[in-house]
């Protein structure tokens, strides 16, 4: 293994470590050290989709849809066609797409007045909730087992030219309407990256990214190169796993090895490498910990790492070119170059100041790539107060993004 390779592997540990405290926050006391690892996912019974988990028992009509991708993958969709109190007729569609380690029940867990998916059935739209593959409503395959490591070996770049694809074009022909599209965090990157190929330009109507990520060269710290560095060797050793689960014993017993380090305890670790969320709900946090994290794929942990460390945003780094010229034809990944996203598709960019994950400087860098884009269908909204979970899991959310997302579909419908 090369030694770009093993500090990509780190990085991806300390992203997790990122990624989970930044959800932890509210509820992490120093008494508790490694919260994190010693933290157990409620079990779902199976055959409990979320309909029948979340929005159902809200009163919410709600039908459970599956599509199969190119490559096997059998994907679950959520679909909340309108809301509690209105009419029959089923409004515009709109796609939900979730982040990274987590899935589709994020849009669902806090309360009908605050959940994104709920406020805009109630606001008369047809909404879709996507599941990422991988995760507990989308395990299955045509013919791999999850327990496989061949069901495990795809980066988010497939997630870019399947699982988006796929759904999107199921909403697009089962409702024959272009959907909007929201996404948050990986979502993000998933959509941009796609529609910096030209796909998908023609299928939807218009997205809404939510703490947009295209650069992560800016969300790194001191404290995370030096965890880099130290923690190297037994990275790769755990990380020879084709799964990523965060609350599997080998990643949780990993991250409980960084908290021990002379010098570092989790609880500094976690406020250090955590962005400040402006209103999240303590009680919402704790339901929001029931669910998640849900597991990826260790390569698209490691993708994000290497865009983390590269600074550019490219398809998977094989690392050796004889491997990269067999995929690619070529010696290095192919860039993804967000200067070329087609000027007239209707985009919202909403990030936040304290976001330490969708750095605000990384996201300048995305703005910079869309100087050409035309400017009424470009909306930066930027908000100093929010970090990465407010665009979710938010009291306020409600306030200060959606309804001005709900305004910017209304103007492509
Ligand atoms: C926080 O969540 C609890 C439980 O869902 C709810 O009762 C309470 O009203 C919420 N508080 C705010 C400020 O939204
Ligand atoms: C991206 O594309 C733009 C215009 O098409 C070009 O000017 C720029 O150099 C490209 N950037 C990269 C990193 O390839």
């Amino acid at each position: 293994m090369s030694s770009a390779a093993w500090h990509a592997a780190v990085a991806a540990v300390v992203l997790t470590i990122i990624l989970c405290s930044r959800l932890a926050e509210a509820r992490v006391h120093p008494s508790h050290g490694g919260g994190l690892a010693t933290r157990r996912r409620d079990v779902v019974p199976a055959g409990i989709g979320g309909c029948a988990l979340a929005v159902e028992p809200l009163g919410y009509p709600c039908e459970e849809h599956e599509v199969t991708t190119v490559d096997g993958y059998i994907l679950s969709l959520q679909r909340i066609p309108r809301g509690r109190h209105a009419g029959a007729g089923v409004g515009q569609p709109v796609l939900l797409q979730h982040g990274v380690l987590v899935d589709g029940m994020t849009w669902l867990l806090s309360s009908p007045e605050e959940s994104l998916a709920y406020i805009l059935a109630d606001r008369g739209f047809d909404v879709w909730i996507a599941n990422t593959r991988g995760t507990r409503w989308s395990k299955r395959h045509v013919s791999l087992d999850p327990s496989s490591q061949d069901y495990w070996d795809w980066s988010w770049d497939d997630l870019v030219t399947n699982d988006m694809p796929k759904m999107v074009d199921y909403v697009y022909t089962h409702t024959a309407q272009k959907p909007h599209f929201v996404g948050h965090s990986l979502g993000t990157l998933v959509a941009l990256a796609a529609l910096s190929e030209g796909r998908l330009v023609d299928k939807m109507k218009s997205a809404a990214l939510l703490t947009p990520v295209a650069y992560l060269a800016h969300m790194t710290t001191p404290l995370g190169i030096l965890l880099a560095k130290t923690f190297a060797g037994e990275a790769i050793s755990v990380l020879g796993v084709a799964e990523f689960d965060p609350v599997a014993p080998a990643v949780t017993s990993l991250i409980k090895e960084l908290c021990r380090h002379p010098g570092t305890n989790c609880y500094d670790l976690l406020r250090d490498f955590t962005g400040k969320n402006y209103c999240l709900n303590n009680s919402a946090v704790d339901v929001f910990l029931k669910y998640e994290p849900q597991p990826t794929s260790t390569k698209t942990m490691v993708h994000l790492a290497q865009t983390f460390r590269d600074g550019v945003l490219s398809k998977y780094d094989y690392v050796w070119p004889n491997v990269n010229e067999e995929k690619y034809g070529l010696p290095d990944p192919p860039a993804y170059n967000m200067s070329n996203i087609p000027s007239p598709f209707p985009l919202f960019l909403s990030y936040g100041g304290q976001d330490e994950l969708a750095d605000p400087a990384d996201v300048g860098l995305l703005i910079g790539d869309l100087i050409g884009h035309d400017r009424d269908k470009l909306t930066v909204q930027y908000l100093e107060q929010f970090a990465h979970a407010d665009f979710v899991i938010g009291t306020c959310a409600k306030d200060y993004v959606y309804n001005g997302v709900i305004s910017f579909f209304n103007r492509f419908n």
